[in-house]
């Protein structure tokens, strides 16, 4: 290899198709097995290959995703059973008892349950800020304020955060990123100064509504060993399946956003004809499009395409209404959300389909 070619990054789409990725030593196969072994044999006590002598601790397969993952989001990866044990072992990594951690005003209600239900009974504090609102952020963040939460865009308002303004204002405190609607193909991050982002495979880099995944992606080493620590010590790992089909998925991410994107501007651009349709969101990106209608209920069970179910990011759309479904946690909170809102999560069906679809369930 040149110099020149050494020195020189692969695109976007030719990471996601290769990296992580090695053929296996021994047959050959492009792609290598699945490490479906909850052990590992040792020639004598104590005498295994690299890591691996139990799987809660090591898996080639894992590896190999947290290797993809970590290339597609400019850090280290750790990957875990769910988005909420990713986000757990982050708490738990960044804060200690008595922490300030600030949080989103508009955000997926799992996370705010798990730092007000659950972290908040060890002593972790927060605020809830709209962080679109920079000199509301400025005023949220102190000095003894040690974790700054983002989600951008927002579950499920869609609102877009800048990240590099956060970081500006951050003082002592780390920058998490919920990159889970973005996903990288949108926006790292991490090369725009957060410490360490954050997803649920579960939704657009799995891909395809079939597992169930969490990541955390640290920029520094020093923090990439603390997860790696309670990634055993917590245990919430993911199986070797479940790394199979997220890794899977990330091959063709670059793809599926595109065509996420093609059909959530389609469907947006019908729902400005429609006259009831009011807060109408989309980033620009991605497939995900909030909007409120007096009859949101009876829409989204009129649906054929679109099915009435909760999460996202998958190849098929789905529609749900965030307060009745994925947001009851934030009820009586002052990140609650109207009973009127519908959340889509536009597919990459032919998008004259879903846009037909949408329509009929809008006129009904
Ligand atoms: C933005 C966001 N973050 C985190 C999660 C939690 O991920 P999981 O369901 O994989 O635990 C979700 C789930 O919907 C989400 O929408």
């Amino acid at each position: 290899m040149s110099n020149e070619n050494a020195a020189r990054r692969d695109g976007f789409g030719t990471r996601a198709v290769h990296a992580g990725l090695d053929p296996d030593p021994v047959y050959g196969s492009v792609i290598p097995p699945i490490h479906q072994t909850s052990t590992y044999a040792q020639a004598r006590p104590g005498e295994f290959f690299e890591d691996y002598d139990y799987a809660r601790s090591a898996n080639p397969t894992r590896a190999a995703l947290e290797r993809a993952l970590g290339d597609l989001e400019s850090g280290t990866a750790v990957s875990f059973s769910s988005g909420l044990a990713a986000e757990h072992a982050l708490l738990t990594v960044a804060c200690e008892t008595g922490s300030h951690v600030v949080m989103p005003a508009d955000l997926y209600g799992g996370t705010y349950r798990l730092v007000d239900k659950v972290m908040s009974r060890w002593g972790l504090r927060y605020d809830l800020v709209d962080q679109t609102d920079l000199a509301a952020l400025e005023r949220a963040v102190t000095d003894e304020t040690r974790l700054i939460w983002v989600e951008t865009p927002t579950n499920p308002r869609l609102s877009v955060v800048d990240i590099a303004a956060v970081v500006a204002r951050k003082r002592n405190a780390l920058v998490a990123v919920d990159n889970t609607f973005a996903t990288p193909v949108n926006q790292v991050p991490i090369e725009l100064g957060a410490d360490f982002t954050v997803h649920s495979a579960t939704k657009y880099l799995g891909g395809h509504s079939d597992v169930v995944g969490g990541v955390v992606v640290a920029r520094d080493e020093q923090w990439y060993e603390q997860l790696r620590f309670i990634q055993n010590a917590g245990g919430a790992v993911p199986g070797p399946f479940d790394c199979f089909l997220v890794h899977r998925g990330l091959r063709t991410l670059h793809l599926r956003m595109e065509a996420h994107a093609r059909s959530a501007a389609a469907v947006v651009e019908m729902l400005r004809t429609i006259p009831d349709v009011s807060e109408i969101a989309w980033p620009g990106f991605s497939g995900m499009v909030s909007f409120r209608h007096p009859r949101a209920a009876e829409i989204a069970t009129a649906t054929r395409l679109f099915t009435l179910a909760e999460s996202l990011g998958g190849v098929e759309s789905l529609i749900e209404l965030p307060q009745a479904m994925t947001h009851q946690s934030v009820e009586g909170s002052t990140a609650a959300v109207p009973a009127d809102l519908v959340r889509l999560s536009c597919g990459v069906e032919d998008p004259a389909d879903l846009v037909a679809d949408l329509h009929q369930a809008l006129s009904g």
